[in-house]
């Protein structure tokens, strides 16, 4: 049977980044003036009154230091909190594809590959930034590639369901290399007004080179198995969506950005990403032992450390589990491929880790790799 190897990865990291410190200091100037625009309506208690963020709460409840973003200028002006990001003529190329493809062609020096061997681009992600043509299809123009292309949006489990979706195709025999790549402009669909959630999210985008594997020659990973469930949940929502976009419902609606019942995530996520886990080892015949490597969904510190503790039943050692939300946020469905990106050149031949994300659906991806 045909099998599939990621040869290669890359990130593209925006140059601007937002420290807590800064965020939280342009939060507390909203809520001021919004508190002083609204006194009358907060003082009849018709309003409520805006409470100031901290830093030490964000960095104690996500682990989360600072965050890359593709416009801090908008992002940190207390009257307008979201980024300044303009509408591209139809003749340039959108952001999202412009992010995606810088990120693909660090994938693709580090396979030795040329754009034009690839027969398949999926551009996966939690927003797209538009419905049609699609992203992908861009973005496979951009670089030159072969083939065909599409989008697809499992949020942040976008990256291991086009991971599988990649590997499954090149099993079957239609393509023998695929582009999965994730631009994620979180800051966009993040609502920096809300305390409760203004500090989780950042902008980033990763790029996956899936091949065939036969006779490759440079350092790879065998995906070895995947495995994907979803579960139906409200707890994490966006309703922004086309139906929603007629006249009379242009309005500021709260719901058209990221929404979350943050508690709840954390008590039915984390029992289900475990199950998962433990599932998908037991089905491979893989004991804790024989990992070598965590490359977590990158939301939030304790959950990542209690998922880690749970699959290798121990605490797991350091750089066993490695995070890097503290410098990107949470960046949707690039978290765990950063991780992995930044975190695997040391693997031996022979050694195995796990890729594994999980959100909105909800949904949880998990893909085994072996060091080849
Ligand atoms: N600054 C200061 N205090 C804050 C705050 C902020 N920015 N945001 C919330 N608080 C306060 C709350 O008001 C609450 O106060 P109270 O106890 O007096 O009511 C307290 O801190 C705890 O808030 P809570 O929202 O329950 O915090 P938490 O410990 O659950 O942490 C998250 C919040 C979002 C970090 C955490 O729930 C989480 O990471 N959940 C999972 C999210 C996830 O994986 N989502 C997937 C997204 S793709």
């Amino acid at each position: 049977m045909r099998s599939a190897a990621i040869t290669g990865t890359g990130v593209f990291t925006p140059s601007a980044s937002i420290s807590n410190d800064e965020l939280v200091a342009a939060f507390n100037a909203h809520a001021d003036r919004f508190n002083e625009e609204h006194a009358a309506e907060i003082a009849a208690g018709t309003v409520e009154a805006k409470t100031h963020s901290s830093a030490d709460f964000i960095l104690a409840a996500s682990g989360i230091e600072r965050r890359f973003v593709m416009d801090r200028d908008g992002v940190l002006d207390p009257a307008r909190m979201f980024p300044h990001l303009p509408a591209r003529a139809d003749d340039e190329p959108s952001i999202m594809a412009e992010m995606g493809v810088n990120a693909a062609r660090q994938a693709l020096e580090q396979a030795g590959r040329e754009a034009s061997e690839v027969g398949a681009v999926l551009c996966a992600a939690s927003n797209h930034e538009r419905a049609y043509p699609a992203i992908a299809v861009e973005i496979q123009s951009l670089l030159g590639c072969g083939g065909f292309a599409f989008d697809m949006n499992v949020a942040c489990s976008s990256a291991t369901f086009g991971i599988q979706t990649a590997a499954d195709m090149i099993r079957a025999g239609s393509v023998r290399s695929v582009l999965v790549i994730n631009p994620e402009i979180c800051s966009a669909h993040l609502e920096w007004r809300d305390r409760d959630c203004h500090f989780i999210f950042g902008d980033v985008a990763t790029a996956t080179l899936i091949e065939l594997d036969e006779g490759l020659t440079r350092p790879h990973y065998k995906i070895r198995s995947t495995r994907l469930a979803t579960q139906f949940s409200n707890n994490i929502r966006n309703n922004n969506g086309f139906l929603r976009r007629t006249r009379d419902q242009m309005e500021d609606r709260r719901d058209m950005q990221f929404m979350q019942n943050g508690r709840r995530v954390f008590k039915e996520v984390l029992p289900l990403v475990s199950a998962h886990i433990a599932d998908h080892m037991a089905e491979e015949g893989i004991a804790a032992g024989d990992l070598r490597r965590l490359w977590l969904h990158q939301a939030n510190k304790t959950m990542n450390d209690y998922i880690g503790r749970k699959v290798l039943g121990r605490d797991p050692e350091p750089g066993e589990q490695p995070n890097i939300l503290q410098d990107y946020a949470n960046t949707s469905s690039a978290g765990s491929i950063i991780a992995f990106a930044k975190h695997s050149a040391d693997l031996a031949k022979g050694d195995l880790g796990l890729i594994c994300s999980f959100g909105a659906g909800y949904s949880v991806g998990s893909v085994i790799v072996e060091r080849g």
